[in-house]
């Protein structure tokens, strides 16, 4: 009997050629999450006046947690942005012609600004969170930011149910297009070894959309890249993807988001690690999570954003350090604030401070850093949501 219906489902899988997906196993972060929940609940027993607690607070959830239709209605709702006019000045940033572009406007203009700063998480969080809010009440999306675990597809990304191609994927891998290899620490060492994609995307629901802005200065080694010459230039083309699992299975494992929230005690040496140590060849999540998508605009330090699988990757570094700050239950990492406000201090600069505002320009107003430390409202500010 249990014989047959083995053979059966092996017969199944060999007429339709479809292998089914295995995803990794992310227990070791998963316990660490599962902790921070119960660390959050703690805290916010401490709290009484504040109306968001982990019951009440929005749940992000993973991507292939949610059905193929809510991950439909997600998708459908970037792509109702992606229709709606900008509102920043056409004169200043002729590129941005959709809502979405604004978004990539944004990080644009202050790239120098939010990375290997003392603001990179901060400033990325509630940027996500903006968008998320943009999503709903702009576009009539219902459901929460959802994200992308790394480690759960590290080692087969183009078969996972993120970049497979379906419809209830983010989109699937660029068609062959000749390219090098992506330089993407900048420094020529682990140089990312050419995949299977690096053209366009044509499979899933981005398929035909049109990146407006960058590349301002993209590591994607293929002939048809052209820098654009002014910032915010209108430069459409198609979305590129070269889904790397030389990356992904290297840098992006549950094991090395377990290793990087459990052996970095304080906030520098955690945020170090996570975007990583170029000249010692190390991508760290962050930039792995980002050249696992490669492509153009995803191997464009500056324009990233403007791949929609963009969000689903930085919620997953808000997840992270969400985990890192709230998994001992310890108040003190709801403070924890360290680095510059200038790119690897470049020029040296002064420490960034609770007190700081996320400058979000025309997108919302902006908040001291402060305010989005806690996800739940514990240091005040409107954010509610945990991830589950
Ligand atoms: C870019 O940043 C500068 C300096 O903060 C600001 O004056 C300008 O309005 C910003 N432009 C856009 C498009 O965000
Ligand atoms: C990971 O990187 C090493 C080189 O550092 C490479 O030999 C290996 O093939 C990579 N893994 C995959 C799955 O591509």
């Amino acid at each position: 009997m249990q014989l047959s219906l083995l053979q059966g489902v092996v017969a199944l899988v060999a007429a339709t050629g479809v292998a089914a997906f295995k995803p990794a196993c992310i227990a070791g972060t998963e316990k660490l999450a599962a902790e921070a929940l119960a660390g959050i609940a703690e805290l916010s027993k401490n709290n009484p006046g504040s109306s968001c607690t982990v019951e009440t607070a929005a749940k992000r959830q993973e991507w292939s947690a949610l059905s193929v239709s809510e991950r439909i209605a997600y998708t459908d709702a970037v792509k109702c942005l992606m229709a709606k006019p900008s509102i920043l000045d056409p004169v200043e940033v002729p590129g941005a012609k959709s809502r979405y572009d604004d978004f990539v406007a944004i990080h644009i203009n202050q790239t120098f600004s939010i990375h290997a700063t003392a603001n990179f998480l901060s400033w990325h969080r509630y940027f996500t969170w903006v968008y998320e809010q943009a999503l709903r009440n702009e576009c009539g999306y219902e459901g929460y930011q959802p994200y992308w675990n790394w480690g759960k597809y590290a080692l087969d990304p183009l078969g996972s149910p993120l970049f497979d191609g379906s419809a209830g994927s983010i989109g699937g891998n660029g068609v062959f297009a000749p390219h090098g290899c992506t330089d993407g620490l900048g420094n020529g060492i682990n140089c990312i070894p050419a995949g299977e994609g690096g053209g366009c995307v044509e499979t899933g629901p981005f398929a035909g959309m049109s990146v407006n802005l960058g590349p301002v200065f993209s590591a994607f080694d293929s002939p048809d890249i052209v820098l654009v010459d002014t910032l915010f230039k209108y430069n459409p083309r198609c979305l590129r993807r070269d889904i790397n699992v030389w990356v992904s299975s290297n840098w992006t494992t549950d094991h090395d988001s377990k290793k990087l929230i459990t052996q970095n005690a304080d906030i520098v040496s955690f945020q170090n690690a996570m975007q990583g140590d170029f000249p010692n060849g190390v991508y760290g999540v962050h930039s792995g999570g980002h050249y696992t998508l490669g492509g153009d605009p995803g191997a464009d330090f500056f324009s990233s954003t403007g791949d929609p699988a963009f969000f689903l990757h930085h919620a997953q570094v808000d997840r992270t350090w969400w985990i890192w700050q709230n998994y001992k239950s310890a108040e003190a990492r709801l403070e924890a604030i360290g680095g510059t406000i200038t790119i690897s201090n470049q020029p040296p600069s002064r420490d960034g401070t609770l007190d700081d505002l996320i400058d979000m320009d025309i997108l919302a107003d902006s908040r001291p850093i402060r305010e989005v430390m806690s996800t739940v409202g514990l240091k005040g500010g409107p954010l509610c949501y945990v991830y589950v």
